[in-house]
């Protein structure tokens, strides 16, 4: 289905938007905000209803059709994606949003750290031919990326963070607390960095740090403790393992597997995904065309306070501090921001799709 496309303005402002979101309504929904773990949580849930909860490695390839681009109508609207534009989609993943973007007669770039993603997401989209140019690589250097296939500016950007559906379901992959794999969680395969250096060699205080930031995980000394007594054992070497040594310390309360928020931490920190966000939002103000649109969909909500405060220190003017007599202009202004409140699905979406509840969207232009 091709969703047609309003300028933003008009759609923001139109009645007939999309059903019960909060882009209809011009605010956010007061429901509640998942943290990531949660979202992780329904992922699995949704996938393991699907196909049930012992997933083989390698079977992910056949599951892309359920992970339906999140908030896809608000994107579209935002980013008018249409014959002429160059789009960058930082997140590629299974290629729901790119697939709409090109739809729409857009240019796409659509980039993605990930092989096993960037592969189907070429075959996938085999059919754009010239409109669509896969990139491996990671959104937080898209400026090198760009540049080194000729490309100075984007007429829009798309960051859908996270971790795909495919990445959880493969339990190869070692995201998932689902089944036994190496401890792995890095999202890009060359890096030489992965869950197991992390859980067998940071300090007992990293690991807390992580737990309680990352993982919102209210337990996080007694999970650390428990990692670090467990690994002057033996070296912790398989999700297995790992959500045995958590699930002794932290009570199952709930369908909830106690090592979710751990898990999640852990990605987090081993993928950087934080101090990569970071980069990637200085960065885009470099490579996007003045009137170009940066769309950013969190599910975290130390992702979401990043990207809001990005978009509202770039985007006054002036500045004002009660010592100077008058306001100042605003060396850091480059960003007009459409809404200054975070867009979240509709209620049909997130009853669709329940990966979109604790989505946020927020979008800003630059001047
Ligand atoms: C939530 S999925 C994107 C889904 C996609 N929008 C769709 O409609 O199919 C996130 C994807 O972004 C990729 N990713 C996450 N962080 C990245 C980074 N820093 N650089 C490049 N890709 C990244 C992941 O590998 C994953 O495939």
């Amino acid at each position: 289905m091709i969703i047609p496309i309003k300028p933003w303005l008009e759609l923001a402002e139109s009645a007939n938007g999309v059903k019960g979101s909060s882009f209809e309504r011009g605010m956010v929904a007061s429901g509640v905000y998942l943290t990531a773990d949660a979202e992780q949580e329904e992922m699995i849930r949704d996938s393991s209803a699907l196909f049930g909860s012992n997933q083989e490695p390698g079977k992910a390839d056949r599951m892309e059709f359920y992970h339906e681009p999140i908030m896809a109508a608000e994107i579209l609207s935002y980013l008018q994606p249409i014959d002429g534009k160059q789009i960058l989609d930082g997140t590629l993943g299974g290629g729901g949003h790119t697939e709409m973007f090109l739809r729409e007669g857009a240019h796409v770039i659509g980039c993605d750290q990930d092989a096993n993603a960037i592969d189907h997401a070429t075959r996938r989209l085999a059919s754009y031919g010239d409109q669509f140019l896969p990139v491996r690589g990671n959104f937080g250097q898209m400026d090198v990326l760009l540049a080194s296939h000729g490309v100075d500016s984007v007429d829009g950007i798309l960051l859908d963070l996270g971790v795909s559906s495919r990445q959880l379901d493969d339990i190869s992959r070692g995201f998932s607390f689902r089944g036994e794999a190496a401890l792995d969680m890095r999202m890009d395969d060359r890096a030489d960095f992965s869950a197991r250096d992390l859980v067998n060699e940071w300090s007992e205080e990293d690991l807390i740090r992580i737990f309680r930031e990352y993982g919102e995980e209210r337990r996080a000394v007694r999970a650390a403790k428990a990692i670090v007594a467990a690994r002057r054992e033996k070296v912790i070497e398989t999700t297995t393992e790992l959500v045995e040594i958590v699930s002794r310390v932290i009570p199952k309360v709930g369908p909830k597997n106690p090592a979710t928020r751990v898990f999640q931490a852990i990605r987090i920190a081993v993928n950087r995904e934080l101090e990569v966000l970071e980069d990637a939002l200085e960065k885009s103000l470099q490579v996007l065309s003045p009137g170009g649109v940066l769309a950013v969909i969190s599910f975290h909500s130390l992702e979401d306070r990043m990207v809001k405060q990005f978009m509202h220190r770039r985007s006054n003017p002036f500045i004002d501090r009660p010592e100077w007599p008058e306001p100042r202009e605003n060396p850091d202004y480059a960003l007009s921001l459409p809404s200054r409140r975070a867009i979240s699905p509709g209620e049909e979406e997130v009853a669709a799709n329940p990966r979109a509840r604790s989505a946020k969207l927020r979008v800003a232009v630059k001047v």
